[in-house]
């Protein structure tokens, strides 16, 4: 009889990227995709860590994949990700819901085939959190979710250490893959029809900074534009501290080259930005983003920004205002401080009430869409180059696509997903673009 699985993926395209690998590991094994939790005999739940709220809502998911579970008692459930890499929640997972066959973190899904294999065979409950142990496996199965683009993972962990990030204390060191690795995948990908990548990895641009060979990001890109069926190129997240002018240039002058830039600010206080760790100022990032917007001037710059960081004053927060009405960011990720556990700035005094964080998130918010609305409102007229990606999620007679800035565009017509089409924008909203 044909098994079915369905996969629930939290938080950022690493785990976008990661529950590809699991698919492709449940495919081969002889399990097929279902959209449905209620016909799936086998359910992996992929978490993320980063902020309190996406734990919370995690747990209230798992008790109901448990009550789920006492309707058809053969299911296989099983919860991997961000949360799990953390051993006292691991832990805690395990003893509190027995009806979790497989505890898994995220540097061990080269061995989840055969874990499978141990829970289906002996009927064993498994907890197996692995240690980051600097060890790439790049050979491992994946099925994307599209046949047109897809995500490609370049590096892992990260070292930065900002004082409110739980990554590096979950996805460990930062490991850069090899150069030739990744130009296979993706030659494999473009002889498949692919004709998008976005590289993946919690600090793109410092890609090779942990190899010996003389390798960057710039090296990378420029052997990956080699690749003719390859026709556009983005990449995330980047961090300000190692974005170089060589990277900026390259973007202005490649065409396959997204102009897109996402580079997160988290805030425009020095004072706070010091405190975060984050090795550089307001001016040396507003110079950053100055240049961007004078060298391509028809990109895109975005950015995430956190409100009520230990310490930040209503003046910090007037700053970071301050870096926004500047850059006129043309979309922002926002969020309240959420203190993580084992992290530095959760010991820092002065934390801002839950109130005041609020507070300063919906100004926030106010100010971000504004400029995301003028962006939007600036594209009016002009003519845009979009990939089609499929039916609009609202109006199944509307086409979507992305535009080479990144923008969400609505667009009607005779396309197949993957054409690359020429569009003229006629209206637009905050978030979206349309297009004929
Ligand atoms: N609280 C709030 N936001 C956070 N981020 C990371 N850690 C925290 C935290 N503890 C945000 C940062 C990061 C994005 C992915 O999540 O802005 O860039
Ligand atoms: Fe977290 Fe900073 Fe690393 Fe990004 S660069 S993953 S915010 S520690």
């Amino acid at each position: 009889m044909k098994q079915y699985y369905h996969l629930l993926t939290y938080g950022c395209q690493m785990n976008v990227a990661d529950s590809e690998t699991i698919a492709g590991i449940l495919e081969e094994k002889g399990y097929s995709y279902t959209d449905e939790l209620t016909t799936a005999d086998l359910i992996f739940v992929i978490t993320c860590a980063v902020r309190d709220n996406a734990e919370q809502k995690i747990y209230g998911k798992l008790g109901e994949l448990v009550k789920l579970k006492e309707s058809k008692p053969h299911m296989i459930l099983g919860i991997g990700g961000c949360m799990t890499q953390q051993d006292e929640i691991a832990k805690r997972i395990y003893q509190r819901f027995p009806g979790m066959n497989i505890v898994f973190g995220t540097d061990n899904l080269h061995k989840l085939s055969q874990d499978l294999d141990i829970i289906i065979e002996e009927s064993k409950r498994i907890m197996d959190v692995h240690e980051i142990t600097g060890n790439i496996y790049d050979d491992l199965p994946k099925t994307h979710t599209e046949r047109h683009r897809a995500f490609v993972n370049i590096n892992f962990g990260c070292n930065n250490f900002c004082t409110y990030c739980i990554v590096p204390h979950v996805r460990g060191q930062e490991r850069s893959r090899s150069i030739k690795s990744i130009k296979n995948e993706v030659a494999r990908l473009a002889a498949n029809g692919y004709k998008e990548v976005t590289l993946l990895g919690q600090n793109v641009n410092s890609f090779g900074s942990d190899s010996d060979n003389d390798t960057n990001f710039v090296k990378l890109l420029k052997n990956l534009i080699e690749i003719e069926e390859i026709k556009r190129i983005r990449f995330m997240t980047s961090h300000p501290k190692d974005m170089s002018l060589e990277l900026i240039q390259l973007v202005r002058d490649e065409e396959k080259m997204c102009k897109h830039i996402h580079l997160p600010l988290q805030s425009g206080s020095s004072k706070i930005l010091n405190k975060m760790n984050r090795k550089y100022d307001q001016d040396k990032y507003l110079n950053l983003a100055r240049y961007i917007r004078k060298e391509i001037p028809q990109a895109t710059i975005t950015t995430d920004i956190i409100v009520g960081f230990p310490g930040e004053t209503e003046a910090d927060f007037l700053e970071t205002l301050r870096v926004v009405d500047e850059i006129k960011f043309d979309a922002a990720y926002t969020f309240a401080y959420s203190k993580r556990p084992g992290t530095r700035a959760a010991c820092y005094e002065n934390q801002v009430s839950e109130d005041e964080k609020k507070s300063r998130l919906y100004k926030l918010i106010d100010r971000v869409n504004m400029y995301m609305e003028i962006s939007n409102k600036s594209r009016l007229g002009q003519k845009i180059s979009v990939m089609v990606d499929g039916t609009s999620k609202k109006d199944n007679e509307v086409l979507s696509g992305r535009s080479d800035d990144n923008k969400l565009v609505h667009f009607r017509g005779d396309y197949k997903v993957g054409d690359i089409i020429e569009l003229e924008v006629y209206d637009y909203s905050p978030h979206v673009l349309w297009g004929k």
